[in-house]
Formats: C-alpha cells, structure tokens, sequence
C-alpha cells in the first residue's frame, strides 16, 4: 500500500470576492505523477501557492509526510521535502546555467556564518559535491554545452529547462511543476518529458512524487497516471486519465 505523503484539506482562498480556491481536498501518494488539469484561472496555480507557503490560505489544512505545514513559512516547506517550478520563470538572467543550479541546493556553503568561520573545509566538499551534481543533472537535460552562459541567452525552452534542473536540484520528495512545457518547443518537450519520468525511476526507497499542471492532454496522457480537474477552485472529479477525460463535466469545461 503506498503512503500519503501530502494530504489537503477543505482549502479555501478568496481574493477579493474571487474564489480561487474553495474546499477543495487531495492526497498525493508516493511515486506517483499526478495532472492538475482545469481551465485558465481554475486556481492551480493558487493550490501550488497555498502548498508551498507563497500565500495564506482562509481555512483549510496541508500535511505533509504526517507533518502539519499550514502557514508555515516557504522556507520551512522548501526544507521539509517540497520544490516547485512557477508559471513565469524565475531563474536570474545575468550569472551562469551553472550558478542558478548551484542556487538552488539546499544549505548552500556560507550562508550560516558559522560553516563560512569553522567549517571551511566541510564547505567545499559541500560545494565540490554540489558541482558535480549540478553538471550531471544539466548533463541529463541536455544543458551540458550551455553550463557557463548567462541563463538570459538559453532559449525558452532551455530555461523552462533550466528551472527543472534548479527545482531536481532540491532532491524534493514532491515536485510541483507549473506548466513546465507550455511554449516550448517540440524537441524540448520531449526532453522535459523524459527528465520527469526518469525522475520517478531513478528512486530506490525514496519515493518522489509529482505534480504536474498542463492544458496539453497529449503531455498529460504521456506521464500522469492519474488526473485531477479542477474549476472555480473546486475539485470536480480526479481519476485515471481516461476517466476524467471521459467525465462530461470535464468537457463541458473545455468544450462548452
Ligand atoms: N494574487 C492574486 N490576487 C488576486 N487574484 C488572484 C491572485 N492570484 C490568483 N488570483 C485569481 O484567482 C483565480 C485563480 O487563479 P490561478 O492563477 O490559480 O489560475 P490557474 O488555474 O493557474 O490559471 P492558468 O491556467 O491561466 O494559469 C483567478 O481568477 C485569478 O485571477
Ligand atoms: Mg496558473
């Protein structure tokens, strides 16, 4: 049987008199990837801001790995398991490929005062590790060429790419990739693609799971064993891919 590793419950979220989210409940269990899939302005990307600590929820309550983290800080979710892409990218344009992933590790050297006086040497074995693990998951995305230009010169689907890398380089047990293919080029989606799977086989007894928002039913159909849809904040139904597809409230949101 496979465990929950996030469990949501009864969310709600209101801008100003919008429903961004409303009682809206999901498990995520471990190994699996998941398609959120709804409308434009459903509330997915409102649910990865709520999971991820990047906004106050009105009610409701977020567990993770038996953990209670409603309300807690994005730092503290970042350092319980939790790594997420956004929408627009957030890389920084003018230093390397290599420096944003190497931004992106947790704990980096020197950011405690302390490992920067007293632990120097510990801090570059950190730091050559980081390195190495950094260039081969660059390696894995095809990057490898590109490691010392500015993240500003990669094309858009190299830093949709890029900011993969930066989210695997957390070694979260949950990813929650926001619309990691949208606008990118074919070739690169299948590279992207093939990045997400391999990232769910790579695991021994850690087992990652992924969320994936995507209006791509092809993309979906590739790497989600299960979907969920989403509209007006609520959940509307969750299931296999074919199910949901199938569910005529489903089309009616996409068709009517
Ligand atoms: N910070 C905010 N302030 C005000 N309204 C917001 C804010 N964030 C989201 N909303 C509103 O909440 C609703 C859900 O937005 P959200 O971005 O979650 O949708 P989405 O499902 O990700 O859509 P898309 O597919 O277009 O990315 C929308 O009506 C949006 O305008
Ligand atoms: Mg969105």
């Amino acid at each position: 049987m496979r465990e929950n590793l996030l469990v949501v419950e009864g969310l709600c979220k209101h801008f100003a008199g919008v429903v961004a989210l409303d009682n809206f409940s999901c498990v995520i269990t471990g190994g699996e990837i998941v398609g959120l899939i709804g409308p434009n302005g459903a509330g997915k990307t409102t649910l990865f801001n709520a999971i991820t600590g990047f906004l106050s929820l009105d009610h409701g309550t977020i567990r993770f790995q038996g953990e209670d983290l409603t309300h807690q800080s994005p730092a503290k979710i970042a350092s319980c398991g939790i790594a997420r892409t956004f929408q627009r990218l957030r890389l920084i344009g003018q230093i390397s490929v290599l420096d944003n992933v190497l931004l992106a590790f947790p704990r980096q050297p020197g950011e405690q005062l302390f490992n920067a006086v007293f632990h120097h040497q510990i801090s570059q074995a950190q730091e050559w590790h980081n390195r190495q693990h950094a260039i081969h998951l660059l390696d894995e995305a095809g990057l490898a060429n590109k490691t010392e230009v500015p993240a500003k010169a990669l094309s858009y689907g190299q830093q949709k790419l890029l900011s993969l890398v930066c989210c695997l380089a957390r070694d979260a047990r949950l990813l929650l990739l926001d619309e990691p293919v949208a606008g990118v080029a074919p070739h690169m989606v299948d590279k992207t693609l093939s990045l997400i799977k391999d990232l769910i086989k790579e695991q021994s007894n850690h087992k990652r799971s992924v969320i994936i928002i995507e209006h791509d039913m092809e993309v979906i159909d590739q790497v989600c064993q299960r979907l969920i849809f989403i509209d007006a904040g609520t959940k509307i139904c969750e299931g296999s891919p074919q199910a949901v597809r199938n569910d005529p409230r489903v089309i009616e949101a996409y068709l009517g």
